[in-house]
């Protein structure tokens, strides 16, 4: 049996997880959650060297790749750390995307408070600025006036606006439309599609309060044929430029476009699957998505597919969330029946504790949305913590 090593702790590891095993891998995480050992082992490593004992190492989120946990490690399905500056560097992603003529923002790059001035005066409000490193999720600002985007812009650049967040920024020109999230699985070579999902970013029901890692998604979004060659042809541009680069490139390219009267424009690259996107792929269709993997993986061709069923996944978080939340509460579940990914649990004295700011996603599955959306909520009645919400409105 193929052994598998999911890196990370969340619901979307989880989910990945869940998938590899159903397909009869032998599954491990890493550190893994208090839900992740009812589908596989958790496991402590103290140092890489380790990963050699797996045969496919994936790696959930950013962080480890962006660090270099794939260089030279052929068994690790994901970009080195020269592909990973795609997420790791907006400036770099920016840029490179200027470089190779994919329909991105108008930009400027801000070292300073001087040029951030500079910068600023040739876009209208609101003005949108980034953080160039990892910020995890927080490094964007949007603000609705000069000089609201001058002090907080200025701080961004010196490291007291987040924690840990310093250096230069990208001013972004601002774009109005609709947001979708477009991921493929890449080989080495080429790409597949995997169906495309909507993420509800913020915080409450009617798109209300403030940003979030994603309060529940669903999939497959439908879109027109034309949107999708539009789509399609960011991802060739995006593979051709990475080759022109030198640069290899295997594993998961997640692209956030905003959609602006039917064209694609490419907010950001993230070099990993998405959470809660993730949650939602693997379960329209658990099989096809192994599969395709586990070719990319071996540098095999892979093909699009095309689920039959449709896959909701609403995020019940803790109070506070995403600031501050509440941790600590005990979960209960009132019947076994519930189908949940678990993100912020962690086990104690036998008990289900609250340990993070997304707790669970309760996914529905079916061949129709509507009803795929009622099971995802008829089974949030099968679990009870103190200070849970979640947003009514996903996939409405
Ligand atoms: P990013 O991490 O770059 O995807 O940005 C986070 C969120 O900020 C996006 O999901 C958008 O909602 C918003 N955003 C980023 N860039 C822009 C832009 N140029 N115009 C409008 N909204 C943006
Ligand atoms: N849900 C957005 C992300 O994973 O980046």
């Amino acid at each position: 049996m193929k052994k598998v090593l999911i890196i990370g702790s969340g619901g979307r590891e989880h989910a990945i997880g869940w998938a590899f095993k159903n397909a009869g891998f032998e599954v491990s995480f890493f550190p893994g959650n208090a839900g992740t050992k009812f589908v596989g082992k958790n496991v402590l490593l103290d140092n890489f060297d380790r990963l050699v004992e797996f045969d496919i190492v994936i790696p959930g989120s950013e962080e480890f790749l962006v660090k270099g946990v794939a260089d030279d490690r052929r068994n690790v399905f994901g970009p080195d750390s020269s592909g990973a500056r795609l997420e790791g560097s907006k400036c770099f992603s920016k840029l490179f995307m200027q470089r190779h003529d994919i329909p991105t923002a108008k930009f400027s790059i801000a070292k300073n408070s001087v040029e951030l001035e500079d910068a600023l005066k040739t876009f209208q409000p609101p003005y949108v600025i980034k953080a160039d490193g990892l910020a995890q999720g927080k490094g964007v600002i949007i603000a609705e006036n000069f000089s609201e985007a001058m002090e907080k812009g200025t701080k961004l650049i010196n490291g007291t606006l987040i924690s840990g967040v310093s250096g230069p920024v990208v001013v972004d020109e601002f774009l109005k439309g609709w947001e979708l999230s477009a991921i493929a699985i890449v080989n080495g070579k080429d790409f597949a599609l995997l169906p495309f999902t909507k993420d509800y970013k913020r915080a409450f029901t009617g798109n209300a309060g403030p940003n979030t890692g994603g309060m529940g998604a669903y999939g497959p979004v439908r879109i027109d044929n034309n949107l999708k060659r539009r789509i399609e042809d960011v991802f060739g541009r995006t593979l051709d430029g990475l080759k022109k680069e030198n640069i290899n490139y295997r594993g998961f390219l997640y692209i956030g476009l905003m959609i602006v009267e039917n064209e694609p424009y490419v907010l950001e690259y993230n070099v990993r699957l998405g959470d809660p996107e993730t949650e939602v792929i693997v379960t329209m269709a658990p099989d096809k998505f192994v599969e395709n993997v586990v070719k990319a993986f071996s540098n095999e061709k892979i093909k699009e597919y095309y689920p039959e069923n449709y896959a909701v996944d609403v995020v019940l978080a803790s109070k506070g969330y995403p600031d501050n939340p509440t941790k600590g509460q005990k979960i209960e579940f009132v019947s076994n029946n519930g189908f949940f990914f678990f993100a912020g649990v962690k086990e104690n004295n036998g008990e289900l504790i609250v340990n993070g700011g997304r707790v669970l996603h309760s996914i529905g599955i079916d061949k129709n949305l509507e009803k795929a959306r009622e099971k995802a909520y008829e089974n949030i009645k099968t679990v009870h913590f103190e200070g849970m919400f979640y947003r009514e409105d996903i996939a409405k």
